[in-house]
């Protein structure tokens, strides 16, 4: 048995053991090994942040080791512009991590002979896996990333399949194939794009990973009915993919010049409201979908943070000393967006605390809303 092969097993048990990866799925796992799609060089933590290179001619056994670890490998950085002698600042491709790759396909309940879309090719490992179960002709996936579709083509064809790989953009779909029986995606989205529910046939599922802009980690699951809508429950809460390009959620830094902004205080933990419970942290974000939040560290080497909110011109800021039960806050602009983020925390509050399973998406061809427990109850 090869180093990788031995490498594999063990991961692929592991996954077994803790219930992860079902028998209808292991023989794709084992025919399609992650190694064979992972790039020659790939991106790893680099110290004082950001990313650095690292190529498997350097260190082929320690490349290896890495393929095989149960963790998300970043792929790409800056969309292709930083050099592998730079430092990459944003992840812009990564191979899933294998469980979560294995749970979202389980999750889709595909059999011989589906017809797959796959929004978001990166290294074409996810569309081999699909590949081997409802068959290569059967299976689409669509980058928008022209290098990544490329390299995932060539990777696929050494692995003896060969889906459809688009080069474009996902949002739009690919009519060619329609209709399909499954949508998966493996890039986030703020909106479905109704593409996926027009070129899915009636009874048919779309999975796709889904946040705000508040809080990015939830996977829904919706089914396509004859009227051309679609709606389902969010089934997971724990995925952080990377957005679809065109949705990609702002990142602002904090402003350096505080003057103007109106000061208060408040009791509530900004923890409460982003940190200890992901349930919270995605309501907060149905709620308010387009503010973005960041928590920087204090530099002098303390516990104490500071947690800032954005959303256009408006900010807000609250700065926490650690063991303090009152903090202070500053907000600056039209909105008040601390005001707005503490009585979204008290609407969850109110509301029994619903875990996000008790939430679902709703897609028409003209809206989409999400609603709690019933579609008849918007959020
Ligand atoms: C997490 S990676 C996908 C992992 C992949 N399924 C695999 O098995 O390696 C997400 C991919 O989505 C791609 N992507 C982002 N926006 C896209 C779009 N609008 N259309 C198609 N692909 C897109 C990115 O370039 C990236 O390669």
């Amino acid at each position: 048995m090869s180093d990788a092969e031995a490498l594999n097993r063990r991961l692929l048990d592991e996954m077994a053991a803790a219930d992860v990866l079902s028998d209808q799925w292991r023989p794709a796992f084992l025919a399609m090994p992650r190694h064979r799609f992972v790039p020659g060089v790939i991106w790893v933590d680099a110290e004082g942040g950001g990313f650095t290179a690292r190529r498997r001619d350097d260190d082929p056994a320690a490349w290896l080791e890495i393929a095989y670890t149960n963790d998300a490998i970043v792929t790409q950085v800056d969309d292709g512009a930083t050099p592998d002698t730079g430092t990459g600042r944003r992840v812009t491709s990564s191979i899933s991590a294998p469980s979560i790759v294995a749970a979202m396909l389980r999750r889709l309940e595909v059999e011989a002979g589906m017809r797959v879309l796959e929004i978001g090719t990166g290294t074409g490992w996810n569309a081999a896996l699909l590949a081997h179960v409802v068959g290569e002709q059967n299976v689409t996936t669509i980058e928008v990333d022209a290098v990544i579709a490329e390299r995932a083509r060539k990777a696929l064809a050494e692995a003896g399949v060969s889906p459809t790989v688009v080069t474009g953009d996902g949002a739009e779909g690919f009519q060619g194939n329609a209709p399909y029986d499954r949508v998966i995606a493996t890039a986030a989205v703020q909106h479905v794009p109704y593409s996926w529910v027009a070129q899915t046939r009636p009874g048919g599922i779309i999975l796709t990973p889904w946040g705000t802009a508040y809080d990015n980690g939830a996977l829904v699951l919706l089914t396509v009915d004859e009227h051309g809508a679609a709606h389902g429950r969010f089934v997971d809460n724990t995925v952080a993919f990377m957005w679809l390009r065109a949705q990609r959620a702002p990142r602002p830094d904090p402003p350096n010049d505080l003057a103007g902004a109106a000061e208060s205080t408040t009791t509530l933990h900004p923890d409460a409201v982003a940190w200890d419970d992901i349930s919270a942290s995605f309501a907060v974000g149905v709620r308010l979908p387009d503010v973005s939040k960041r928590f920087v560290d204090a530099d002098d080497g303390s516990d104490d943070f500071t947690f800032w909110a954005f959303s256009g011109p408006s900010w807000a800021c609250v700065d926490v000393t650690d063991g303090a039960s009152t903090h202070r806050v500053l907000q600056y602009g039209p909105r008040n967006l601390w005001d707005e983020i503490e009585a979204a925390y008290r609407w969850w509050e109110q509301n029994e605390r619903p875990l996000t399973g008790r939430f679902g998406l709703a897609v028409f061809p003209d809206r989409q809303y999400v609603y709690l427990d019933s579609l008849d109850n918007p959020v």
